[in-house]
């Protein structure tokens, strides 16, 4: 059975970047080389940015490179715009170690933007991911999607995909008033995929302040299990990710690779 995981949050700059690259990272490398696709459905293309960099994600469009843009309008298989990446083995600050490993890719593109109007205004435009993934779905034992900070047309074909959701939440108070819009989008889109849950809420960049302890109670009070172990806001975080690889590669003995392992470790152990 294949996991099909969104990583959502209309709040902008709440972690569903990092989110869903580190914890792609980590799985490709605790399940096994090609065992995890990352989808990248947002036009920021940040994930792609961060993974494949800044040619693929905003540079000019090539034939021969194809991305979701081309796969979302039925030009191109969701197969063939798919990239490799290689993951080196890791050790952790507790001496856990982790293989070399795999992870696939399918990218994103600024230009993705330009198709979102067209989607909204098709004839089930919102199952183009769905109708896409399906030849290939079965291939995986994890998709994780990394969804656009709003509740337009590429989030709702990422919510017609996936089974479960994963929603980053930040310290404060605003990110809980903006998580019932969430919440009631995903109630909407149940309608259409009843299997659609809340796998995970991630209290994500968590500091010791009283707002940070608050949240999390909130969270906790709300959600109950399904919260996820935090992650701390930490710097190497932040760098990994602006240095174009994930924790785990960028920091293996930092904490933040080891909440990030916590992370995967209650996704995805049997
Ligand atoms: N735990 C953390 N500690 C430190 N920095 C973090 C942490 N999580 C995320 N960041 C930083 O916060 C910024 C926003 O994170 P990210 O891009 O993952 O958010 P996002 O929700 O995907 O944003 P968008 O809504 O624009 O897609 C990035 O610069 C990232 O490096
Ligand atoms: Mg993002």
């Amino acid at each position: 059975m294949t996991r099909q995981i969104g990583i959502a949050n209309q709040k902008g700059g709440v972690g569903k970047t990092t989110t869903a690259v580190n914890v792609a990272c980590g799985a490709a490398r605790l399940l096994g080389p090609g065992r995890v696709l990352l989808i990248d459905v947002d036009p920021q293309a940040n994930a792609t940015h961060v993974l494949l960099g800044v040619e693929v994600a905003a540079g000019p469009r090539r034939v021969d490179r194809p991305t979701m843009r081309e796969v979302l309008n039925g030009d191109v298989s969701a197969e063939n715009a798919i990239q490799p990446i290689e993951l080196d083995a890791v050790t952790l600050k507790d001496g856990a170690q982790l293989p070399p490993s795999l992870l696939h890719i399918l990218p994103s593109h600024l230009e993705l933007a330009t198709l979102e109007p067209i989607l909204t205004s098709q004839f089930r435009g919102e199952y183009q991911l769905k109708r896409a993934l399906q030849p290939i779905t079965e291939r995986y034992d994890v998709i994780i999607v990394d969804c656009p900070p709003s509740l337009g047309s590429l989030t709702l074909n990422a919510l017609l995909f996936c089974e479960e959701v994963i929603i980053p939440v930040n310290p404060g108070e605003f990110a809980l008033v903006g998580l019932g819009l969430l919440q009631s989008t995903i109630q909407q889109a149940r309608e259409a995929n009843p299997r659609l849950r809340i796998g995970g809420v991630l209290p994500n960049a968590m500091g010791r302040t009283r707002l940070s302890k608050e949240t999390l109670g909130a969270l906790e009070a709300h959600f109950g299990r399904i919260v996820l172990p935090p992650i701390p806001e930490r710097v190497a975080i932040g760098e990994a990710h602006s240095s174009g690889g994930d924790i785990f590669a960028y920091a293996p003995t930092s904490d933040g690779a080891t909440a990030y392992y916590d992370v995967i470790t209650a996704l995805f152990s049997t």
